[in-house]
């Protein structure tokens, strides 16, 4: 239950938010890190609001304008950096993916905006868009030689 209007269900450490404190934003992942040095003068922390899955998430239907869905995206071992900081795909990444799109959907309100971020740094894009129920209606369809993030954009409610 939230009264807030934005949803992140995978915040990490909120590298993204200009604002980690942003009190109109629920935020939620499955695992909390105490400050930890994870490299020399390098700090992470992952305190969210809710710890729970974005498979299962444990708010009502329709409840949120905006939902951010930045889930892991690589396939790394469990003990590296980029496993602490962004988290890892692991077996079963695809259902895992379906399911958390269809989480997001389902507590979006009607004509809500799901903003998704995906690094095809493992995975490209084209093997990820077939697994959820609706089309993007626009994101970074270009972007600097060496970046492979993409940016999307989905409205609850839009036809495919
Ligand atoms: C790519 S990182 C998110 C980075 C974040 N957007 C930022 O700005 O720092 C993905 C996050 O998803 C979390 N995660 C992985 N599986 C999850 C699940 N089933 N439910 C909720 N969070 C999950 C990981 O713990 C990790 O923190």
């Amino acid at each position: 239950m939230s009264d807030k209007r934005i949803l992140d269900v995978a915040c990490g450490s909120k590298m993204f938010w200009f604002d980690k404190n942003n009190p109109d934003v629920e935020f939620c992942d499955k695992r909390t890190l105490p400050l930890t040095e994870y490299y020399p003068n390098r700090y992470i922390e992952i305190s969210p609001d809710t710890v729970c899955d974005f498979t299962d998430l444990p708010f009502k239907n329709d409840s949120f304008y905006l939902v951010v869905f930045d889930p892991p995206h690589l396939r790394c071992g469990d003990t590296s950096i980029m496993a602490v900081k962004y988290g890892q795909l692991k077996s079963g990444w695809q259902t895992m993916l379906t399911d958390g799109f269809n989480e997001c959907m389902r507590v979006l309100r009607p004509n809500g905006v799901l903003v998704f971020k995906w690094s095809e740094s493992s995975i490209s894009l084209s093997k990820i868009l077939p697994l959820f129920n609706s089309t993007p209606l626009f994101g970074n369809r270009r972007r600097q030689k060496g970046d492979t993030t993409h940016w999307l954009c989905f409205m609850k409610g839009n036809i495919k």
